[in-house]
């Protein structure tokens, strides 16, 4: 199929893109690389030797986007595009409401006008709030804490409406945990601009000593160690299940969580990182960090069931891959 991935050259889109060329897939990028780097497109193409279509583009230019749509024929869509920092989030609501839902209606518009009949989103757990754990797909949503969670639950409520006025048009909602780690090649990865907010890539810069320790936000939750606990899932493994809900979208609406099922403290995936890479990680306990919330992990079952996907990588799969894109990764 011919794939419309917007936010291609981002962390999770360029490993779905890598996959989706494995896949035999044909691809086309739309970035505007706000977030990332136009070197992944080179990337991308070194990993797979396969040849990809690249345009700068916002995707709320809805003139620009058509444009791709009038001079490709698409036959689904993986919308990755979006901001994606809480914190950012909290500070610019307006800016996070207004890229997040509008690209997400223009998107959804031109696909009702060329016939394209795949859409699928770039969800994250956020949207379940402070839940009861495991989250479960057909489980009542909860409030998130940011502007951020609140795109990505709006966003998956215009989209249901869409296919709902629309049945020819399916969607499939992906419900991310915590995506960590980078491909094998050590080329893709996650580079945040800036200090990192998210827990590995901060790690991974203290191990480098671009970071003098890490800060641990807490170790007074109700939790195995008192750190909070997450469902910390391979970047790679995500990217695979993004090409299943693709290549299994057919029709209606359907949600499904991408995460291990298992969870881990924060103390756990240090001292993973440091068995896995044979390196020391100093940090000091600090408190809470405004926001979080003590536990949460995935119920994966339903993506096993109906895609056939399951996570595959450990931990310490994770903890090497992410220390070997650190290591390579050259920020300029
Ligand atoms: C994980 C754990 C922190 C940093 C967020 C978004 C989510 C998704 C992933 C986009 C928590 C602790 C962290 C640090 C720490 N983003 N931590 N020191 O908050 O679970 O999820 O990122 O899709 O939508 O909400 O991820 O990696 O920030 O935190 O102790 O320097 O690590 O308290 O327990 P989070 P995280």
């Amino acid at each position: 199929m011919n794939i419309l991935v917007t936010g291609g050259t981002g962390y999770v889109g360029s490993h779905t893109c890598v996959e989706l060329l494995n896949k035999n897939h044909s691809v086309i990028i739309v970035d505007n690389l706000i977030n990332s780097k136009i070197e992944t497109i080179d990337k991308i193409i070194q990993i797979t030797n396969k040849n990809i279509s690249f345009y700068q583009i916002d995707v709320t230019d809805e003139y620009a986007l058509d444009q791709i749509f009038i001079n490709h024929k698409i036959d689904g869509v993986i919308h990755f595009a979006g901001l994606k920092a809480v914190g950012e989030s909290v500070e610019l609501p307006l800016t996070y409401y207004y890229n997040n839902l509008v690209s997400t209606m223009i998107l959804s518009k031109l696909c009702l006008k060329y016939n394209v009949n795949k859409f699928v989103f770039s969800s994250s757990a956020t949207v379940y709030g402070d839940n009861k754990v495991p989250f479960v797909e057909d489980m009542d949503l909860l409030p998130t804490t940011n502007p951020y969670g609140e795109t990505k639950a709006m966003s998956e409520r215009i989209l249901l409406d869409v296919a709902k006025a629309n049945p020819n048009f399916s969607v499939s909602l992906l419900r991310y945990f915590n995506p960590v780690g980078a491909h094998e090649s050590g080329l893709i990865g996650e580079a945040p601009n800036g200090i990192p907010n998210n827990l590995l890539p901060y790690v991974t810069q203290v191990a480098k000593g671009k970071l003098k320790q890490l800060r641990v936000f807490g170790n007074d939750y109700d939790t195995v160690d008192g750190t909070g606990v997450r469902d910390y899932i391979h970047v790679v493994d995500l990217a695979e299940g993004h090409v299943k809900a693709i290549e299994k979208l057919t029709e209606g609406v359907k949600i499904y969580n991408l995460g291990t099922g298992k969870g881990t403290s924060v103390l756990q995936l240090v001292q993973a990182f440091e068995k896995a890479n044979n390196i020391k990680v100093p940090y000091e306990i600090v408190n809470r960090r405004p926001g979080d919330i003590a536990s949460f992990y995935a119920d994966a079952s339903k993506a096993e069931r109906e895609l056939g996907w399951k996570a595959k990588k450990s931990i310490l799969d994770m903890c090497k891959d992410a220390w070997r894109f650190e290591k390579n990764y050259k920020d300029k």
